[in-house]
């Protein structure tokens, strides 16, 4: 007998799992993706009845989903919902949990937990569940995908670690970075082991240096809560910009599976140059956006950054001398995810160029969201001139080339990989370790009472005018790639 599969959101009621997680569930149930047999379990301290859960499922949906469905698709989705009222916080509640499992599946079953409570439930969740032997892998297998954020430092994520590892195998967590479900991230490595003409010029001897830009157009909107607590280095550069330079900068690895993947990623984090902490502020701008502090709940004179750009290095043959800036910003002028790589520039301007003319080098735009594209920026021969060049683009757009609505949610991909037992785009254990032992000390620096003030910088603005000194000091610029392309 074949094992049926079952999904327990525990904090079904919040809104990750209407905003994300149904959407995504459903979405993949219509692509005829789901195991053929599956049951989703909510588990929530909101009461609800199946059918009102369900009720609230559907009309989130209309909000959420961005595909087209019909009520026919969501009548035959709807019965495999499922809701379990109940506080995960005493062993009884993890044993009703468990008479619940055994009613619903009728037979040996798959289960995959899903943690979409806040984190500080995460360790009580797995203990519960893990002291009556809901994750021992006997009549199937037992995954828990943990959300982020993972830890809010080095010694928590040790912590939660060891939490996690006292009643799972590491081969049974799946700690979420949802920048990883992205086609377009995910495409990174196409780009670069699909083909033979950029890996001989990824690295030091062609590449002047590497920019990762995450820029928002929102501010913190109704988290400034959770937000004032946690800052931009815990927000996004710990997992996501982090993330996104690992796919960069990534030796090819042994084979496409998991563990190959992982241990790569992992390599690049630990080749992270440390930075001293009398040097961190030479390293990296913190700013603010103006009218924060008036934001919802936001303390009246809160230090919590918005915005944050830094400079690392590399320690690696392939990588040496060239600096990666990172920066990400929330209330920025526009949404823009994008890698850009900059090229050296040619070694000699054999043109009958003026003296004072600098060649333009060559830029590689990786253009994560929200105009998914790749563009490669090169000089042609402006016509009927003597000698002037122009930068023009070759040009690669996911909708033009695959048609539009092409591009899944990232939620779909994780999901439909944890189910099928693929870790490859979820984070091992030891890399949430290196991610923190990177950012903790830029962390702790700016929050010593030593500190500069942070950067306050205009609503709609691309950042605080310290930022960009910061990289022209080495006589650099924030590159634009993907929007002034795609103008
Ligand atoms: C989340 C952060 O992880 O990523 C948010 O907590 C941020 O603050 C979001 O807005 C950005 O994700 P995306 O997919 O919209 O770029």
């Amino acid at each position: 007998m074949k094992n049926s599969t079952t999904i327990v959101i525990f904090g079904a009621s919040g809104d990750l799992t209407k905003r994300k997680l149904i959407p995504a569930l459903f979405n993949l149930y219509r692509k005829g993706r789901m195991p053929s047999e599956f049951s989703i379990l909510g588990f929530a301290g909101t009461s609800y009845k199946d059918d009102t859960f369900c009720a609230m499922l559907r009309e989130n949906l209309a909000e959420h989903a961005d595909y087209e469905f019909t009520d026919e698709e969501w009548q035959t989705f709807a019965p495999h919902l499922h809701y379990h009222t109940d506080k995960a916080i005493d062993p009884e509640s993890f044993e009703r949990l468990k008479g619940e499992l055994e009613r619903l599946e009728k037979g040996p079953a798959n289960r995959l937990f899903y943690l979409a409570t806040p984190p500080q439930f995460f360790p009580t969740i797995v203990e519960g569940i893990g002291r009556i032997g809901l994750t021992k892998e006997e009549i199937g297998w037992r995954r828990v995908v943990v959300e982020k954020p993972f830890g809010t430092d080095l010694k928590s994520a040790l912590e939660l670690n060891q939490a996690l590892h006292e009643y799972l195998r590491e081969h049974q967590i799946y700690r979420i970075d949802h920048y990883l479900g992205k086609e377009t991230v995910q495409n990174i490595l196409y780009f670069r082991f699909a083909n033979t003409i950029f890996e001989p010029v990824w690295n030091r001897n062609y590449i002047d240096h590497v920019q990762i830009t995450v820029a928002e157009e929102v501010g913190v909107e109704h988290r400034g809560g959770y937000y004032d607590e946690v800052g931009i280095l815990r927000d996004m550069f710990q997992n996501h910009l982090l993330q996104l330079l690992t796919l960069v900068a990534m030796e090819p690895p042994s084979s496409f599976k998991a563990n190959a993947l992982r241990e790569e990623r992992a390599k690049v984090l630990s080749a992270i140059r440390p930075i001293p902490s009398d040097r961190i502020w030479q390293n990296s701008v913190l700013g603010q956006y103006r009218g924060y502090r008036q934001e919802y709940r936001v303390s009246a004179n809160s230090h919590t950054a918005t915005y944050a750009a830094l400079r690392l290095h590399i320690d690696n043959w392939r990588w040496q001398g060239v600096p990666f800036y990172l920066r990400s910003g929330k209330l920025l002028k526009e949404k823009a995810s994008e890698i850009l790589i900059q090229f050296k520039q040619p070694p000699l301007a054999m043109f009958p160029v003026p003296e004072w003319y600098k060649m333009v080098p060559n830029i590689l735009a990786l253009c994560i969201q929200p105009n998914e594209s790749i563009h490669l920026r090169f000089e042609a021969k402006a016509p009927d001139t003597a000698y002037n060049t122009r930068s023009v683009n070759m040009e690669f757009n996911y909708e033009a080339s695959f048609g539009p609505g092409t591009l899944p949610e990232a939620y779909e991909r994780l999901l439909l990989d944890s189910i099928n037992g693929d870790a490859s785009l979820f984070i091992r254990g030891d890399q949430t370790e290196i991610s923190w032992g990177i950012i903790d000390p830029f962390i702790h620096a700016w929050d010593s009472p030593d500190a500069p003030p942070l950067s306050i910088y205009t609503p709609g603005s691309m950042g605080p005018a310290e930022a960009d000194r910061f990289i022209e000091y080495d006589g650099r610029n924030w590159l634009r790639g993907c929007i002034e392309c795609c103008d």
